[in-house]
């Protein structure tokens, strides 16, 4: 009995940092003894601010030059880690900024001397929004850790492990550090069982170090939450990070209750970039946890000063900001899920068709396309997917004309849906004569496509499979700017 209920302490109470997860569940005595040693819970801090924070609010517009300004500073605070690439940013660099994503992740790593950095990827997806070629993954993979990714946080917008495998094989062999999330949605499919069980058969198949769950809708409530991390916490021997939009209000709730319920890691970013389709500001939840038994071990003064400075920063992206022009809650996105970069987007896409007041229309229509397709969870790619085709339905007619990226996802081409998609959509696609293949760009491809002067650097070649039109119009203004610089090095 005495037993039973310290081994119930131990695996309840103590976190991993000293003591490895594995080695705590299989040694309830060591799990103790760190408990009665230390007296406090470990929890550490992941850093979002110069990826997911500046995606959501602002539009990702955010500059090399200030990233770098900014990490410089966070590298100091004490976080875990800083998540400073992948998502939207490569794409968003190349095409609004005129910048090389590579470039940028160089001069992170330059001035991060003691944070890891982390990036997020799309699983087979990578930083796109199709599935690429497995030499494509496999380079990007192998280039992004060179070039000074640590840790590769992996997700799949189906939740399927197919097209987790090879990146996820990859960025181990390179001897990265793994998070494989669970993207967490809200439908009759999603339950706490399908979650805990989907986590089980990843931790299974990838030996990550970590299971993230991944709220980019921000629709985990805090008791949800607090359920689903204590039967993870039950069920995986592996550390579980909480990432938890505020979109509708209940990020900073949803975060405490993880924490209580034994999460080991947190997702947050500075205030001064916090709240509204971000995150939550660590400042608030390290006061919240101060004078409890949980521990976070950073240096607040250095956090202070790095939100002044992302304060002074964001004020440059004025024109971009979202929390200039909408309110701080919305918790309509309980019922239409959809991702908050991407509220704006369905926006612009209904003013080009002069149907603005169409909104509310096709937000219950994206609920409808969902259960049609499947139920799968609203995130890049299939977010913009179903929120297209919804657009479609309600301007055109219901599904009079079926977005090509529709027929490709019945068909299975992104993956298995979490429930079968609706019969007739499924006959609807069969009945209809294919037009020709779609071209795949594979590095072989790109090395013959691509003229020898555009090309600095491998990665360039990555670039190009990845973004073929976006990657020519970069290269080509970048060698004629590097021609006007030798040419003004002639002048002086
Ligand atoms: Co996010």
């Amino acid at each position: 009995m005495t037993s039973y209920a310290i081994f119930f302490l131990g695996t309840a109470l103590v976190r991993r940092d000293s003591v490895p997860r594995f080695e705590v569940l299989k040694n309830p005595y060591i799990a103790t003894l760190t408990l009665l040693a230390t007296g406090k819970i470990m929890v550490v801090l992941i850093d979002l601010t110069v990826r997911d924070g500046q995606q959501s609010l602002l539009a990702t517009r955010m500059r090399t030059e200030d990233v770098v300004k900014i990490v410089e500073v966070l590298d100091r605070v004490g976080f875990y880690a800083l998540e400073v690439w992948g998502g939207a940013t490569f794409d968003a660099a190349l095409r609004y900024l005129g910048e090389d994503p590579w470039e940028r992740l160089r001069e992170v790593r330059r001035v991060a001397r003691k944070t890891k950095l982390m990036m997020l990827l799309r699983g087979v997806n990578l930083v796109g929004y199709k599935h690429y070629p497995p030499d494509v993954v496999e380079k990007f993979v192998e280039y992004a850790y060179r070039n000074g990714i640590d840790v590769f946080r992996v997700f799949d917008a189906l939740n399927d492990p197919k097209n987790l495998e090879l990146p996820t094989r990859v960025a181990k062999r390179m001897g990265a550090e793994v998070q494989i999330c669970i993207v967490y949605t809200v439908s009759p499919v999603h339950t706490v069982d399908y979650y805990v069980k989907l986590a089980e058969d990843l931790v299974h198949r990838f030996e990550p170090e970590w299971i993230t769950i991944k709220d980019m809708s921000g629709i985990l409530k805090p008791y949800v939450a607090y359920e689903l991390v204590s039967r993870l916490r039950k069920e995986i021997g592996v550390k579980i990070d909480v990432h938890s939009h505020a979109t509708a209000g209940f990020a900073p709730m949803t975060l405490l209750k993880s924490i209580e319920a034994g999460a080991d890691a947190v997702d947050v970013v500075v205030s001064s970039l916090s709240m509204f389709t971000s995150h939550t500001p660590a400042e608030t939840l390290i006061e919240a946890l101060r004078g409890t038994p949980y521990e976070v071990n950073v240096d607040v003064n250095t956090l202070f000063e790095a939100s002044k400075l992302v304060w002074e920063i964001r004020k440059k992206y004025r024109e971009y900001d979202y929390a200039l022009k909408n309110p701080p809650v919305d918790i309509r996105v309980l019922q239409h899920q959809i991702p908050g970069g991407m509220l704006s987007n369905l926006l612009a896409q209904l003013r080009e068709l002069g149907a603005e007041d169409k909104l509310p229309e096709v937000l219950e229509e994206v609920v409808r396309v969902r259960e049609d397709l499947g139920w799968p969870p609203l995130v890049t790619p299939i977010s913009q997917i179903v929120g297209a085709q919804a657009v479609l339905n309600i301007v055109v007619g219901r599904y009079k004309v079926l977005l090509k990226e529709v027929r490709d996802y019945v068909k299975g081409k992104y993956g298995t849906p979490p429930a079968p998609v609706k019969r007739e959509l499924v006959e609807m696609v069969q009945s209809m004569v294919e037009e020709e293949r779609e071209e795949v760009v594979d590095l072989k491809r790109a090395k013959k496509e691509l003229p020898r002067d555009y090309v600095e650097k491998f990665e360039d070649y990555i670039t190009y499979a990845l973004f073929p039109d976006v990657a020519k119009k970069f290269f080509e203004e970048r060698k004629s700017r590097r021609f006007i610089e030798v040419l003004s090095r002639y002048g002086q």
